[in-house]
């Protein structure tokens, strides 16, 4: 069902900005593809509106969508969506006007290829108890609840966005405190019966693959140790579970914890040349 490559992780600044085909989700905006099921077309992307970017329809697209703005402003069907705005739209959700007058930069999440067919017409029951037009996660109050004492040295705080209560899929923020990191220099690993993938939003988070800093991304499909993490000066991520619900399993092994890795990530072939080609934040000072 899935088939989506382990990669953990790129940096999105890595990949280069494409022009997106008549035919898909958002024609004629730049995409950089992050990664996508051969079989399905299931894909997670970001996507850059040019300034002035408007499109009429009805039109509808074939796969669910999840996008979380980034940078910019975005309109659709009368809603704006500034930064930090999110949204799951299920599959044949009609969009009648769409546009971004600044600009706008956002993630987007597709359960199969995007799609892009002209009209609107009724949709089930299901696709109106299931759509979230919009969330403003600036709104939303942190849950500092501990829910698991593993990661207690991370002081997990969670933003739930969404929830799907029949595969148990979550879309959430999670926030690690600065100065965060195993005890005793070394920890246990994590895994999980679902895909996990994050999007690295604030901050630098270390782990076994390296640093991450914003911009980074990776997929990791199920029963993969992962871990120990910490964080220097914290970290923001978006993460997404997918394909089941979320529990961490824990190795009774511990692994040595580093605050700074080089970076020796697990690529597909078609990305493996970025492993040379470590990308490091510019000076802030
Ligand atoms: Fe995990």
């Amino acid at each position: 069902m899935m088939n989506r490559p382990h990669i953990e992780f790129v940096q999105a600044q890595m990949l280069p900005w494409r022009r997106i085909g008549a035919g898909l989700a958002r024609p004629d905006a730049e995409y950089k593809m992050l990664s996508r099921d051969p079989d399905t077309g299931a894909c997670s992307a970001l996507i850059r509106f040019p300034p002035s970017w408007h499109r009429e329809g009805p039109e509808h697209l074939a796969a669910a969508e999840e996008f979380y703005v980034l940078d910019g402003q975005f309109h659709m069907d009368g809603t704006t969506y500034d930064a930090d705005c999110y949204a799951f739209l299920p599959a044949l959700w009609p969009r009648h006007t769409m546009s971004s007058t600044t600009g706008c930069t956002m993630l987007a999440f597709y359960d199969r290829e995007p799609a892009l067919r002209a009209g609107a017409f009724g949709l089930v029951e299901e696709a109106h108890r299931r759509v979230i037009p919009k969330i403003d996660a600036t709104k939303l109050p942190w849950d500092m609840t501990l829910n698991d004492p593993k990661l207690r040295h991370l002081g997990i705080s969670r933003k739930n966005l969404r929830t799907n209560p029949d595969t148990g899929e979550r879309t959430l923020l999670s926030l690690i405190l600065p100065q965060s990191a195993p005890e005793q220099g070394k920890g246990p690993q994590e895994m999980h019966p679902c895909v996990e993938e994050a999007f690295v939003l604030a901050g630098a988070l270390s782990g076994p693959q390296g640093t991450m800093y914003p911009g980074a991304y990776f997929w990791r499909p199920a029963g993969i140790p992962h871990g120990p993490f910490g964080a220097h000066w914290g970290a923001v991520t978006l993460i997404r579970f997918v394909g089941g619900h979320h529990v961490n399993e824990w190795s009774t092994q511990e692994i040595a914890f580093d605050m700074r890795p080089s970076y020796r990530p697990i690529l597909p072939p078609h990305l493996a040349h970025l492993a040379n080609e470590p990308w490091t934040p510019p000076p802030s000072y």
